[in-house]
């Protein structure tokens, strides 16, 4: 064989990749490490899968996704020319870093918060300006003077691994504020008391995605879109890739929006058992950020590592990020009861009581 030369970007050689949480094979696992949701999606995604013509499948999706788009844009009191919709909201985030990211346009986030945002940085060969949280996980009073120089500006609300929600009216001072794009990312949005979906109507430097990962239970489906003025979603509109959402996620993704219902009690299910495992943990002397999302950020009595380590034998997996800001904490996905009445018992094994 030809010896191997690498002709990559020397940022890609350079850079270590993105590193998604486990994805165990088979097993029985109770699996609380990725923020998942521990029910099953709506039975009008059922239905529609029952109904979908597979024939239809030689034929490539709705490259604009019309009816997806309408809908969006309906029950966000928006028109369909201010959405855009992608694979995943992962696919949303990376079209972003393409179109406002470069060697001289330098991307921010908050540190901790989700580790793709700077590797998509890394991936642009873009400059990353990491602005530390204060010590509560909030946001930081000398901030704009941190991401003078950047050019977009992407922030998790509900953050993530730490679950808390920034005040909305600090969110709005930086969309007033900042000079680029304010991508604020509501992966956790619909777990929260409230959104920035409104700012889209008077900011046009901001964009707002969501996902069907969470709280939809759509994981699987790959789906999630963002809204923003007309002329932002234009030009992210040339850069995406012309089919990014398949036929199916479509006509599925379409069948989870219009089940209203369904949508509002999963949200009520999940907040209920976020509040039950917080007091549950609380009792055995866990420390909680108050969280706004589908997980909990919490320090264990016997430390963060040892927890996860140990939860990870009995077959109970979370999540550990061991950088020197989280490493006495733990990430713990909201899930069902019976999964919580498991993850209750481990801990009492593994503290001794
Ligand atoms: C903050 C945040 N944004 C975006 C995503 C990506 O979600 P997806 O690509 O599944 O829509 C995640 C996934 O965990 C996340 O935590």
């Amino acid at each position: 064989m030809k010896e191997y030369i690498s002709y990559f970007r020397s940022e890609i050689d350079s850079m270590q990749g993105y590193v998604p949480g486990e994805q165990p094979k088979g097993g029985k696992i109770i699996k609380l490490n990725t923020n998942e949701s521990p029910y099953a999606p709506s039975p009008a995604v059922r239905q529609a899968l029952q109904d979908f013509d597979y024939e239809k499948l030689r034929l490539y999706p709705d490259p604009v996704f019309t009816e997806l788009k309408e809908e969006i844009a309906s029950q966000n009191g928006l028109s369909p020319e201010n959405v855009i919709a992608g694979n995943g909201s992962d696919d949303i985030l990376t079209i972003t870093a393409r179109c406002f990211t470069s060697k001289d346009k330098p991307l921010a986030s908050f540190d901790p918060s989700y580790s793709l945002y700077p590797t998509l940085a890394g991936l642009q060969g873009a400059p990353y300006i990491a602005v530390p949280l204060d010590k509560d996980f909030n946001i930081p009073s000398n901030v704009m003077e941190q991401v003078k120089d950047a050019n977009c500006f992407m922030i998790a609300r509900p953050n993530a691994p730490t679950g808390n929600l920034y005040p909305k009216k600090e969110m709005e001072k930086i969309c007033a504020e900042f000079n680029g794009i304010v991508f604020i990312d509501e992966a956790y949005g619909d777990f929260a008391e409230d959104t920035c979906a409104d700012l889209v109507k008077k900011y046009s430097n901001v964009i707002v995605s969501r996902t069907f990962s969470k709280s939809r239970c759509l994981a699987g489906l790959r789906f999630g879109y963002a809204l923003a003025h007309e002329k932002i979603i234009e030009g992210m509109v040339k850069m995406k890739d012309s089919y990014n959402v398949a036929m199916l996620t479509q006509k599925l993704a379409l069948a989870s929006l219009r089940d209203k219902e369904y949508f509002a009690r999963h949200i009520e299910r999940i907040k209920e058992n976020r509040a039950e495992l917080t007091s549950e943990l609380a009792r055995l002397g866990f420390k909680t950020i108050p969280s706004q999302s589908n997980f909990l950020f919490t320090i264990p009595p016997c430390g963060g590592e040892k927890y996860f380590l140990e939860l990870k034998k009995r077959n109970i997996l979370i999540r550990y990020f061991p950088a020197e800001r989280t490493k006495d904490f733990v990430r713990i996905t909201v899930g069902s009861k019976e999964e919580h009445s498991c993850l209750l018992q481990a801990t009492k094994e593994i503290l001794g009581m």
